[in-house]
């Protein structure tokens, strides 16, 4: 499993994506696009982006009738990215037509990744809201199940949570996990935090940093931290 730091480029255009961009010179890092940057710029940023050398997370989260995910899938394989997602909560049937829609003709595909439950979801709004009335975690170890069954190649979880998907669905399952700070650093809006060095302890396989990266005042500096702390 290839362990790597996916630095969150969680910005609204093109330009201020490469003015980010542009500040490493050495190594090109693996990148996640999200809906704010694909919606903005659309499919060529992608495109650009590969061109430029970066491996590319697309991170779109579909979740629609099996037949429109399929197909809205084999699109977004053409478009050769490395690792996109989709919502669990989905069904079995909608991550298998996920998986059908994006496999190449020659057998190939991104690898595919399953959202459980949001971390913005709480046990109270998935009981009141959701009507779903068991516990999260085991909500979440569900879905993880149902994505594995399904041939999915991992999931989205909490550093927190990571463990125990691998516990339950494999060590090669893979844990994408966001949610990552520095020991020193501003823990913003996310709750439930880990370090690097944390999640790498734990097993996660891909780390997502965000404004660790992109905020900080040498984001050059902050990724090879990343970097030294959870990948070396
Ligand atoms: O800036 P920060 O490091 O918090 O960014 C984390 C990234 O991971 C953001 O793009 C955020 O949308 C994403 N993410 C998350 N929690 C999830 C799923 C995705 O923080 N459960």
């Amino acid at each position: 499993m290839g362990k790597d730091v996916i630095v969150a480029c969680d910005f609204s255009s093109a330009e201020q994506t490469f003015a980010f961009l542009d500040k490493f010179t050495g190594k090109k890092p693996f990148v996640k696009i999200g809906m704010e940057l694909f919606y903005a710029e659309g499919p060529s940023i992608v495109r650009e982006l590969k061109a430029r050398g970066h491996k590319i997370f697309l991170d779109l989260k579909l979740h629609d009738i099996p037949n429109t995910v399929k197909k809205s899938m084999s699109v977004l394989s053409r478009l050769d990215v490395d690792m996109t997602n989709l919502h669990a909560a989905g069904t079995v049937r909608m991550m298998q037509a996920a998986i059908e829609g994006l496999t190449r003709p020659d057998g190939t595909r991104p690898l595919l990744i399953a959202v459980t439950q949001l971390t913005s979801t709480d046990q109270e709004s998935m009981e009141n809201d959701l009507w779903i009335k068991e516990p999260i975690d085991k909500v979440v170890m569900h879905y993880a199940a149902n994505a594995k069954v399904a041939g999915l190649d991992g999931v989205v979880c909490s550093p927190l949570e990571a463990g125990k998907v691998h516990d339950n669905c494999g060590k090669d399952f893979i844990t994408v996990t966001p949610g990552v700070r520095f020991a020193d650093g501003d823990i913003g809006d996310q709750k439930r935090v880990m370090t690097p060095a944390e999640a790498k302890k734990i097993g996660s396989d891909y780390i997502v940093v965000g404004r660790p990266i992109t905020a900080a005042e040498d984001p050059i500096a902050a990724y090879e931290r990343c970097v030294a702390e959870f990948v070396d």
